[in-house]
């Protein structure tokens, strides 16, 4: 989604230090970009609608600046045209204006300022607030956009810059993530901590209602809480420079599949008790006996958090029995949800910036439910307002399509569900075989991803169709709707993911020899009913592509390809049939040539509701 860079010097630097940090933020998808800059205490811009390399091409050869604040946006308001992308202004230039977010009531502020002789040039939200902020310049710039955001309703993250105060730059948060940075250079203002990697040294994430004012390296953070932030609100900055080398992949998509054998032990190890059957989650804060009073268990998320918290839910509900949903997080959050002691909520999110699920446990917590996070980004704003819960510890995402992310998120919930478990009824036997199970799983994924070949070659088999179910049942369900996801996501077809067996309640109706289906059917306790659904697409002469494990006999004369995976417990089957149906989408996605890591119309962290 949207992202913010804004850099302040202790002297001149090359216009390149501002660039590269916007670069950083591409993966989070964006239509149009654009940076500001003072020389002479005037404000010069450039923007443009494309890449940020076109922008980087429109700016003046050898470009110096002391400071400057630049954007990627990503389109709500206006279509993604070079007038709409951001910086915007005040009419007279002294004002711009980089945001993130919506700003709910910017009609009636519009037609307030349009009243006071303001004229407008674009269709977007944000030029209210650069005519919002001159209209209460009289003073400092901090000053007039404290009282210009005391008119505003909806989310924001900004960086301004006045024409009168050289470099200045003013940040304001409200629902949307802003995080001050400091380095050798002087200071930054980002959206995203992976914009100032390199760069700054320290950080500290601003809160709603803080406001940050930065000029070379002095800054000041109001607290909305009141005061100024101390040495103690600060934390290093502990992303790898290294994080957005592809290592030799030709996609970021493609590293972070592979890296999953890793990523997915660093979730689990040092957290499964062997000697105990069970697992430790220090980060949970909750007391043996908190444990026991829970009845009900409510897994929010979107997008492939829900779909890892579909896998969750039945983990949970089969190792802990203890009745386990998973819900989308704003149909949660707008269905009045009951909220009860005995429940415990998660809020569920690779990036923990997703404004529908943040809304989500807000909803929940104010009515006094207890929230805990399961995240991957450290100090990201659910784990920050959770206050506790599980890292998945999978390493930076940089693709926009979540993958390993998705395997130790699963692996975070079945971590709970065995914790749980053993403080109930599974066995110490059945904790260990569990944990031996687990132990083997990254060697297993390995050996999927050694089939790299295959998936290719099944890949060109089917790549001139342009629809497809994916079906699964039981565990493989919410395996067949991540395949969807992901095939639609990065390969543009259209791609359904359905339980096998609700397909003959109409869904079938579509199939036919041009409609291909992708069967998630590993040798598990729905095998037989799942083989059934499979003769009846195969009775109406549809494509069949099947992903199982062990032996294929029965399968041979129903499937036109057919992926064998290496058996697992029931219950660890998503591990390796998600890996599977991942690499299919991937390679599919290749071979017609698609942008893998930047898929039009997406973005990684979505930050509106
Ligand atoms: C997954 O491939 C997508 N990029 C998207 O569905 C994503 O999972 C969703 O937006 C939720 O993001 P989060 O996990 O960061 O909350």
């Amino acid at each position: 989604m949207c992202g913010i860079i804004g850099f302040s010097g202790v002297r001149k630097v090359p216009a390149s230090l501002i660039m590269e940090g916007l670069k950083r933020l591409e993966y989070r998808g964006y239509d149009s970009a654009g940076i500001a800059w003072q020389v002479h205490s005037k404000i010069r811009i450039r923007k443009c609608a494309g890449k940020v390399d076109k922008l980087w091409e429109a700016l003046p050869a050898n470009l110096e600046l002391r400071s400057g604040i630049a954007h990627t946006r990503w389109a709500t308001h206006g279509a993604p045209t070079d007038t709409n992308a951001h910086p915007h202004t005040d009419s007279p230039q002294r004002i711009a204006v980089v945001h993130n977010g919506v700003i709910d009531n910017y009609r009636a502020l519009k037609r307030m300022l349009e009243s006071n002789g303001h004229r407008f040039t674009t269709e977007t939200d944000t030029e209210v607030l650069a005519h919002l902020i001159a209209e209460q310049l009289n003073g400092s710039i901090e000053e007039a956009i404290c009282r210009a955001l005391r008119e505003v309703e909806g989310t924001y993250g900004i960086a301004v810059i006045h024409a009168g105060e050289p470099d200045k730059i003013v940040a304001a948060r409200r629902g949307s993530p802003l995080i001050v940075g400091i380095g050798e250079e002087g200071s930054f203002i980002a959206s995203d901590a992976v914009a100032m990697v390199g760069r700054a040294e320290r950080i500290v994430h601003l809160e709603d209602g803080d406001i940050a004012v930065i000029s070379g390296k002095d800054h000041e953070i109001r607290r909305a809480s009141g005061g100024i932030a101390t040495i103690s609100d600060w934390s290093r900055l502990d992303i790898p420079p290294t994080v957005a080398d592809k290592a030799g992949y030709p996609h970021y998509m493609l590293k972070e599949i592979m890296e999953q054998p890793e990523a997915l032990e660093d979730c689990f190890r040092g957290r499964v008790q062997r000697e105990f059957g069970t697992a430790r989650l220090g980060g949970l804060n909750m007391m043996p006996r908190d444990f026991l009073e829970i009845d009900r268990v409510r897994l929010l998320g979107c997008g492939t958090s829900y779909m890892a918290s579909c896998v969750g839910a039945r983990m949970i509900s089969d190792l802990a029995r203890i009745e386990t949903t998973a819900e989308y997080a704003p149909e949660h959050r707008h269905s009045n949800p009951i909220v009860r002691k005995s429940a415990l909520f998660f809020a569920v999110s690779q990036s923990g910036e997703t404004t529908d699920t943040i809304m989500a446990l807000r909803e929940v917590m104010r009515k006094g439910g207890k929230v805990l996070g399961i995240v991957n980004r450290v100090a990201s704003t659910i784990a920050r307002e959770t206050g506790a819960g599980i890292y998945v510890h999978a390493g930076f995402e940089y693709a926009v399509a979540s993958t390993k992310t998705m395997l130790n998120t699963m692996m975070g919930l079945f971590l709970f569900g065995l914790l749980v478990g053993r403080m109930r009824d599974l066995s110490l036997a059945r904790g260990r075989e569990l944990i031996d199970a687990v132990s083997e799983l990254p060697d297993k994924i390995r050996q999927i991803l050694a089939m790299r070949d295959e998936f290719r070659s099944v890949a060109e088999h089917f790549s001139g169709s342009e629809n497809f179910y994916f079906l699964g049942r039981g565990y493989s369900y919410p395996v067949a709707m991540e395949g969807a996801l992901k095939l639609k996501e990065i390969a543009y077809v259209h791609a359904e993911g359905y339980s096998a067996a609700e397909m003959k309640h109409g869904p079938i109706a579509l199939i036919d020899e041009t409609f291909a289906s992708v069967f998630v059917i590993p040798r598990d306790s729905v095998y037989e009913r799942t083989l059934t659904n499979l003769q009846e697409i195969r009775a109406r002469k549809g494509p069949v592509l099947t992903i199982t494990t062990g032996e294929t006999d029965d399968l041979e004369s129903l499937s036109d390809r057919i992926l064998v995976l290496p058996q697992t417990d029931e219950i660890l089957l998503p591990f390796l049939t998600t890996v599977a149906v991942q690499l299919f989408a991937y390679e599919f996605a290749a071979q017609r040539g698609c942008p893998i890591d930047q898929p039009k119309n997406l973005a990684k962290s979505v930050t509106v509701e």
